[in-house]
C-alpha cells in the first residue's frame, strides 16, 4: 500500500496511524512483525492516499516539530520549514547586545503563521516579551492554540505588518510571504495558503513593505531579522542598506544557501527619530568633548560587539567612540539632558546613580557588560555595583580624573571619595590591570597590595602593560 512513497513519509504516517510520538522511528523497527489491527490499517491507508496526492505528511498528521517544540499545523498555515530555525538562532545570537537598561526586551515576529518563530524564541528565553502579527485571523487560531499547548505567552495580534503598531521593538523577526507571483515552485506548494507564499511580481513586495516601516519600530540598536529566497540576499541586503540599516549581512541555511538578510538600526537613524540633525541648531546635539586617552588606549583589549556600560556617560561622547566601533552600548547618567543626547549612540538609562536604584538589574541580579567605563567619576558606593556589573573577565577602564575635569563628578561627602582598598576588590576579578600616571593618591602602594592579592594579574603604572593574556 505505502509504495511510491518516501520511507520516512512512510513511517511518519503509520507513527500517526498508531498514535505514536513522531520521533518513536525505531519502536517501529523493533515492531516489525507485528500485525497492524483493522482500525490502524485503515487509517494508515487513509493517510498514504492523501499523502501519494500530494498533500505534505504535516497536514496529514497534524504535528511539525520545530525547533524542538511540536507544533499544530493544518492548511490554514505554512508549515514551519527547518531554515526557518536559521532565523531563530541568528535571533537569539544578537539578543544579549538589545534591550540593555530597559524592563524587558521586546521581540517582535511579523507574519507569524503557526506562531514557529515566536514561540520558539519565548520556549528558549522565557525572560523576552514576544508578539506576534498575522493578517490571517485563521492562522493566528493556530498560533494562539499551539501557545496554549505549549503552555508560551506570546501576545499575537492580527495585522498587516507594522501598520498601527506603537511601541518599539528590540528585535523584529519576519518569515513574510517571498515567492513571485510566476514562479514555478508554487506547483509544488498548493496545499499551503496563498497569502503566507506569494508576494508580487519579484516575491519582495512584503520584504520591501516591512524594511521601509521597521526603523520607526525598533529601539536604538534595534535588529530587522528577516527570510528570505535562496536568490534574493543580494537584494534584500541593497534594500537594508538602502533604508540606513548598518552592519547588515546574511546567513546560511543547512543547505549553505543565503537564506536570511538583516541589520542593526545606525545611530543616524535613531538620531533622526530623536528629531536631531547633523547640522544642531540650539537645542540639537551638543558638541561631545574629545574622548579620554585612557579610554582609547585601553579599548583595543575589547572582542567585536562586547556591551560596554559607560558610568555616568554625560552627552555620550565615550558611548560615541564604542558606537562607532560596533559595541552596542549603554549609559547611565542623572541628567535627562544628556541622557537625551547620549541616547543617540546607545541606550541611554536616565538613573540617579549616586543614590539608586541601580538601573541594569535582573531581578537580584546586575547585568554584566564585557566592559564598563567609569570616567570623571569617584563614587564610593556604586563600585560594588560597578563590579557586579563587569562579566567575568570583562574590563574595567577606569579613569579617576582627567585633566580639566577635576571638579566633575567628584562626590559632595569627602568619605564616599573611593579608597584604595575598596578598588582592590574591585580589581581583583579583572584581567588586566593598568593605572594612569599620578593619578590614585599612592600607586606603587595600590600596585603592590594588587600583586600580592593576584600575582598572575598583569598589572602596568601607565599604557600598556609588557604582556596582558586576552
Ligand atoms: C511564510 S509564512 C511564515 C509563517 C511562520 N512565520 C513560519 O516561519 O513558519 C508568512 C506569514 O505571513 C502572513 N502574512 C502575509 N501577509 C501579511 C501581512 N500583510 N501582514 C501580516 N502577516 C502577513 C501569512 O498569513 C503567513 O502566515
Amino acid at each position: 500500500m505505502s509504495q511510491g512513497l518516501d520511507r520516512l513519509d512512510a513511517q511518519l504516517l503509520l507513527l500517526n496511524a498508531l498514535a505514536l510520538p513522531m520521533h518513536s522511528r525505531a519502536w517501529l523497527l523493533s515492531h516489525d512483525t507485528d500485525p497492524l489491527l483493522p482500525s490502524h490499517q485503515a487509517e494508515f491507508e487513509a493517510a498514504v492516499r492523501r499523502r501519494l496526492q500530494g498533500e505534505p505528511v504535516a497536514y496529514i498528521t497534524g504535528h511539525k516539530e520545530f525547533f524542538g517544540l511540536d507544533l499544530i499545523v493544518d492548511p490554514r498555515v505554512l508549515i514551519p520549514r527547518p531554515d526557518t530555525e536559521t532565523l531563530v538562532e541568528w535571533a537569539l545570537e544578537v539578543l544579549p547586545f538589545v534591550g540593555v537598561g530597559t524592563e524587558s526586551v521586546q521581540v517582535l515576529d511579523l507574519g507569524t503563521g503557526s506562531g514557529a518563530i515566536a514561540l520558539a524564541l519565548k520556549a528558549s528565553r522565557p525572560d523576552l516579551k514576544v508578539h506576534a502579527i498575522d493578517a490571517s485571523e485563521e492562522a493566528l487560531a493556530v498560533a494562539r492554540e499551539n501557545a496554549q499547548r505549549l503552555q508560551l505567552e506570546v501576545d499575537f495580534q492580527q495585522g498587516s505588518w507594522l501598520h498601527g503598531i506603537a511601541d518599539l521593538c528590540d528585535v523584529i523577526v519576519s518569515n513574510p510571504p517571498y515567492i513571485a507571483v510566476q514562479d514555478a515552485h508554487l506547483d509544488a506548494l498548493k496545499h499551503e495558503p496563498r497569502l503566507a507564499l506569494i508576494s508580487g511580481p519579484d516575491g519582495l513586495d512584503d520584504i520591501r513593505c516591512i524594511v521601509e516601516q521597521a526603523s520607526a519600530h525598533l529601539r536604538p540598536r534595534g535588529y530587522l531579522l528577516l527570510e528570505h529566497g535562496y536568490d534574493q540576499a543580494m537584494l534584500v541586503r541593497e534594500l537594508l542598506q538602502g533604508a540606513g540599516f548598518v552592519d547588515v549581512q546574511s546567513k546560511h541555511d543547512l543547505n549553505g544557501l543565503e537564506r536570511c538578510s538583516g541589520g542593526r538600526l545606525s545611530q543616524d537613524m535613531t538620531r533622526s527619530r530623536l528629531g536631531m540633525t547633523d547640522r544642531p541648531a540650539t537645542n540639537a546635539l551638543p558638541v561631545l568633548a574629545p574622548i579620554s586617552d585612557w579610554v582609547q588606549r585601553w579599548s583595543h583589549l575589547l572582542a567585536s560587539h562586547a556591551t560596554v556600560l559607560d558610568i555616568a556617560c554625560g552627552h555620550g561622547r565615550h558611548m560615541k567612540w564604542f558606537a562607532d566601533r560596533g559595541h552596542p552600548v549603554t549609559g547611565i547618567d542623572r541628567s535627562a539632558e544628556a541622557t537625551k543626547a547620549a541616547a543617540a549612540f546607545g541606550t541611554a538609562v536616565l538613573a540617579d546613580i549616586e543614590n539608586g536604584p541601580w538601573p541594569l538589574m535582573d531581578g537580584n541580579q546586575a547585568r554584566q557588560y564585557a566592559a564598563v567605563i567609569v570616567t570623571n567619576y569617584l563614587w564610593r558606593p556604586l563600585f560594588p555595583l560597578i563590579r557586579a556589573s563587569i562579566a567575568p573577565g570583562g574590563l574595567l577602564i577606569y579613569e579617576t580624573f582627567s585633566k580639566g575635569h577635576e571638579g566633575i563628578g567628584r562626590p559632595t561627602r569627602p568619605d564616599f571619595l573611593l579608597q584604595p582598598a575598596e578598588l582592590l576588590t574591585v580589581f581583583r576579578q579583572l584581567r588586566v590591570i593598568a593605572f594612569e600616571e599620578g593619578c590614585l593618591e599612592d600607586p606603587p602602594r595600590v600596585l603592590q597590595r594588587i600583586v600580592a592579592a593576584r600575582p598572575n594579574c598583569c598589572v602596568t603604572e601607565s599604557g600598556k602593560p609588557k604582556s596582558y593574556p586576552l
